[in-house]
């Protein structure tokens, strides 16, 4: 563990361990993971969070499932276009600017993350994979034909958020939130290219993720076996304490630029 050393809340320096400084300055090839916690500094709460506000007597996990959507596609229509909005109303922080700025400084990073928001690519990452989907691509229930969203952000209804899905321009379908429910599998190919990724870097950097949701919280544990170090960056303790070489505590968008700082 890093001994971050706070004034008032903000990091002031942390001595982070030499060994891991010299890990991150050696690695030709870094594969990130990310989940809510990275997010969760630019104002989106974490999927752990209760939901709040409009959506206080909802559970996220009876409104992120096909039969939800099927069974009232408005309600789950107008979720996900009020997550979209919270997403394009606020900005990358300072976690998805220290990894795009890392991309920069090593060889070949790949970045996989559990978020369906579009802040890495807002901060400069390229090549973002979604293993949850986007928020930002909608698709045909039915034919799967993407469906173009409107500029801009959208505006709560007079009505409130329960909006009309859309229909698809191909097949007259209910366009659908473009991301992976709990009842559906993960893109194959991007899961794949995970594990991968993550068996055949010289890092695996893990940042805001709880450890809870299968396959993605397999991905350390699978490195760990193939014998990669893994760098964990979280508040507090999580389900993947025990297959990290390095478990740094603190906020990813104070450790992460940290981090980056010392070791180039
Ligand atoms: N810095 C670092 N870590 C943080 C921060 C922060 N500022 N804030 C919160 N965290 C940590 C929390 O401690 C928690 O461990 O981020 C993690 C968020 O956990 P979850 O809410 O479970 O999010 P995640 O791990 O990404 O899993 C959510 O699963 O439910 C599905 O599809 C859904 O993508 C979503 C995923």
């Amino acid at each position: 563990m890093c001994g971050a050393k706070c004034q008032g809340g903000t990091l002031v320096s942390a001595d982070f361990d030499p060994v891991l400084i010299a890990a991150l300055q050696s690695a030709r090839r870094i594969t990130v993971l990310t989940g809510a916690g990275v997010s969760a500094e630019s104002g989106i709460p974490t999927f752990r969070d209760a939901l709040t506000g409009l959506w206080q007597n909802f559970d996220a996990h009876t409104l992120a499932t096909a039969d939800a959507f099927l069974g009232d596609p408005s309600l789950v229509w107008g979720w996900y276009e009020w997550r979209r909005s919270q997403v394009l109303a606020a900005q990358p922080n300072a976690a998805h600017r220290a990894l795009a700025e890392l991309a920069r400084r090593v060889p070949q990073l790949s970045l996989f993350t559990q978020n369906v928001d579009n802040l890495h690519e807002r901060a400069g990452s390229v090549d973002v994979q979604h293993l949850h989907g986007s928020l930002h691509h909608p698709r045909c229930f039915d034919c799967a034909h993407p469906f173009v969203l409107p500029d801009g952000i959208p505006e709560e209804p007079a009505g409130g958020w329960r909006v009309p899905a859309p229909k698809c321009q191909a097949c007259g379908g209910l366009v659908r939130p473009g991301v992976v429910w709990f009842d559906e599998y993960l893109p194959a190919d991007i899961l794949d290219g995970a594990f991968n990724s993550s068996r055949s870097s010289d890092l695996l950097i893990v940042v805001g993720c709880s450890g809870k949701v299968d396959p993605a919280a397999r991905l350390p544990r699978d490195a760990k076996k193939a014998g990669r170090k893994v760098i964990q960056i979280n508040l507090v303790e999580s389900a993947l304490d025990g297959v990290c070489t390095w478990n740094l505590r603190g906020r990813a968008g104070e450790l992460l630029p940290e981090l980056i700082r010392q070791a180039f």
